[in-house]
């Protein structure tokens, strides 16, 4: 079933109403369990789109179906994670993760936050505040609050963007052991195109409202990112974003 993104169109008003479409006829279908990166350059409408079937955001004319049901608001069965972790200061990190979740029976909430604690390697963390947790483990714990809720897709937008670079490398390769062991379907966004290219099952490129490049990355797991054939598709990318660029700079 999975996500499927139907001629979407979704426009802002720019100034004094005239419009600024930021997808225009949009259209992408993504499977169950499949690992999704967009790339695009800022401002393309990556938030924009992920906004969108997050259900935080309506758009103007197409369908979203998230496993064959319309999208019409948020709802726990997308879980969404962003640059900056959105934890609550005054909840544990154990609070953190159980805050959202359906069940209200401590004994099973329990159960399922030791499962996530476990999950993202945060065992004896249980009790700590958010303020006392490095960048990349109030990230792992956003990560788990958004599984916790057993949600069918996982949304992240730069959701390392934040995290120093030897951070950032640990959490892909963690990410990639969550996404494993859950087989959720991910749809992440990014400015890195090594992290795309390391991460993804296929990855998007937007320009213009549309997908620009679409392309499988057709590299086993784990992906050795100083491989020729990685350096290829890495290469590919960042053609495809300096194009944008060099428009960009003759346009404005
Ligand atoms: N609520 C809004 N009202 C008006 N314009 C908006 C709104 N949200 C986004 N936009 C505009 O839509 C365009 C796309 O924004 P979006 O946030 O989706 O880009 P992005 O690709 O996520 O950029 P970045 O990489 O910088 O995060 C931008 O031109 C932005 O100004
Ligand atoms: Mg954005």
């Amino acid at each position: 079933m999975g996500v499927s993104l139907v001629r979407v169109f979704k426009a802002f008003d720019e100034c004094e109403g005239k419009l600024k479409y930021v997808l225009n006829d949009f259209s992408l279908d993504i499977e169950d369990g499949e690992f999704i990166c967009i790339l695009g350059k800022s401002g393309c409408g990556k938030s924009t789109l992920l906004n969108l079937i997050a259900g935080y955001l309506k758009s103007d004319n197409g369908n979203i179906l998230v496993n064959g049901k319309e999208v019409e608001a948020p709802s726990a069965e997308r879980g969404v994670v962003f640059q900056q972790h959105a934890l609550f200061p005054w909840y544990t990190v154990a609070q953190n993760i159980e805050f959202g979740l359906k069940i209200k029976k401590k004994r099973d909430s329990k159960k399922i936050v030791d499962k996530y604690i476990d999950l993202i390697g945060l065992q004896g963390y249980e009790n700590k505040y958010p303020s006392s947790l490095s960048g990349g483990m109030a990230q792992r714990v956003g990560i788990a609050r958004a599984l916790a809720n057993d949600p069918e897709v996982l949304l992240m937008d730069e959701p390392l963007g934040a995290l120093d670079a030897m951070t950032r490398d640990t959490m892909r390769k963690e990410l990639i052991k969550i996404w494993k062991a859950t087989n959720k379907t991910i749809i992440f966004i990014t400015h890195s195109v090594p992290e795309a290219v390391y991460l993804a099952d296929r990855v998007v490129l937007l320009k213009e409202g549309k997908i620009e490049m679409l392309e499988k990355i057709d590299i086993p797991r784990p992906r050795n990112t100083k491989s020729v054939e990685f350096m290829k598709y890495v290469e590919m990318f960042e053609k495809g974003l300096t194009d944008n660029l060099d428009e960009a700079v003759i346009t404005e």
